[in-house]
């Protein structure tokens, strides 16, 4: 029997690839074959998703766990995590360093941004019109609003972008060369070790300033943590608003339900979340000791890839999960993950999708694509699916 590997190919921008399917109608965990020849385990499950994931014998340290796809220059176990790189690390590591940073992310904290979200999302809106159809949203919309905010958390400028945007889609590309993901590293670490130097003297209300000024971390490790939140902090949820926005141009009977009753984006964008998973490739965690999971043995060193995607179209935890449904109430998707490395950013990127969707539907009512669905790019080689660009229109047809 050949072992199923990631990725696997799509049938279409929508839906994870079949291959997911089948191999959860075999089981939720399956043997799966490594790029390095390491016969681990494919999780497609749900309920095995979140247990994993919750569990505390299993690691998330590089050194440990094997790499789930091939990329250029390294497809078996990795270094240990450097200083600071706090979501590849267990506790007590990884617990010293995330406390820090929970006070910045909190529902409240990120309610109290959300009219600073809703400025800056109305302003791109006005330039958008101000620039008439047809434009690309990915670059007029999705990506300038999360990188604003997460500059403005970390206290980055947000005239750095073209460098930190460039550096992290080489991070985030699986076919980047060795010596290009080196660049990245060094060029982001560059900006923000500048930074941090900058912080100390002249401190300012943000996370980079707090960090430097409270003591707790090495100057090292605060740049590394500053990496982590810039890069996790803005590709993901520019991804998120422009294949959201894609999925439901191709779904416009869902599209109508949120025009008809605006309020029901909030549900609408965790349907998406769940409906999409972008994060398409892992997490993986390596086993501590041996463990039963669904009845399966995983033994102490194997590695686990846990398929968000799949786990979030798992029929026995969703009803008819292959639909997008935005009405959808009962939905415990885990397209942030879960248990101690759960998305740290998961209430921004949850306000930045409801005030950027439903600002934008409400502000063009009749926006549409402006190239036939198959010839937008779509990006699979890469951390987060989705659409590289969206070029859209409005108006006069
Ligand atoms: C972790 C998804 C937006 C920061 C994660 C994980 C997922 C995820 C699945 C868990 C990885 C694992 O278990 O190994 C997403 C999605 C986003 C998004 C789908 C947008 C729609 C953001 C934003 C930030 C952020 C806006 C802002 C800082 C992080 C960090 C971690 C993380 C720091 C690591 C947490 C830890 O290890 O303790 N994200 N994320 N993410 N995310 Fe997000």
């Amino acid at each position: 029997m050949t072992l199923p590997h990631l990725p696997m190919d799509r049938e279409n921008p929508f839906d994870p690839p079949a291959g997911l399917a089948s191999a959860r109608d075999e089981g939720p965990v399956v043997p799966m074959r490594f790029p390095d020849g390491h016969r681990g385990w494919l999780v497609t499950g749900h309920a095995a998703a979140r247990e994993i994931l919750a569990s505390p014998l299993f690691s998330n340290r590089p050194e440990l766990t094997r790499s789930i796809v091939s990329v250029p220059g390294g497809t078996g176990v990795g270094t240990t995590a450097p200083p600071g790189m706090f979501s590849r690390m267990d506790p007590p590591d990884h617990t010293r360093i995330r406390k820090l940073l929970t006070r910045w992310f909190t529902v409240r904290r990120t309610r109290e941004l959300a009219s600073r979200i809703e400025r800056i999302t109305d302003d791109h809106l006005d330039r958008m019109a101000a620039h008439g159809p047809p434009t690309d949203l990915v670059h007029a919309f999705a990506l300038p609003i999360p990188s604003i905010l997460i500059c403005e958390l970390l206290g980055v400028p947000y005239a750095q972008r073209e460098r930190f945007q460039r550096d992290t889609a080489v991070l985030f590309d699986l076919d980047s060369q060795p010596d290009r993901v080196n660049a990245a590293w060094s060029s982001l670490g560059g900006l923000l070790s500048a930074l941090a130097r900058e912080k100390r003297l002249r401190p300012t209300d943000d996370v980079i300033s707090e960090l430097v000024g409270g003591g707790d971390l090495t100057e090292q490790e605060v740049v590394m943590v500053a990496i982590v939140l810039l890069a996790a902090g803005h590709e993901t949820s520019a991804t998120m608003i422009a294949h959201g926005i894609f999925a439901l141009l191709r779904h416009p009977e869902q599209l109508a339900r949120i025009r008809a009753d605006p309020p029901l984006v909030d549900k609408a964008v965790e349907e998406l979340l769940r409906y999409l998973s972008i994060f398409h490739i892992g997490p993986a965690r390596s086993a501590l000791a041996d463990v039963l999971v669904a009845g399966q043995l995983v033994k102490r060193g194997d590695t686990v890839a846990i398929s968000l995607p799949a786990a979030n179209r798992d029929p026995s935890e969703f009803t008819n999960p292959d639909e997008l449904d935005v009405g959808r109430d009962h939905n415990r998707h885990l397209a942030f993950g879960h248990g101690i490395h759960q998305c740290l950013g998961q209430q921004l990127a949850r306000v930045e999708l409801r005030v950027g969707l439903g600002r934008l539907l409400r502000r063009f009512p009749d926006l549409r694509l402006a190239v036939p669905a198959e010839d937008v790019p779509v990006r699979g080689n890469i951390a987060v699916y989705g659409v590289q660009s969206l070029p859209v229109t409005w108006g006069q047809r």
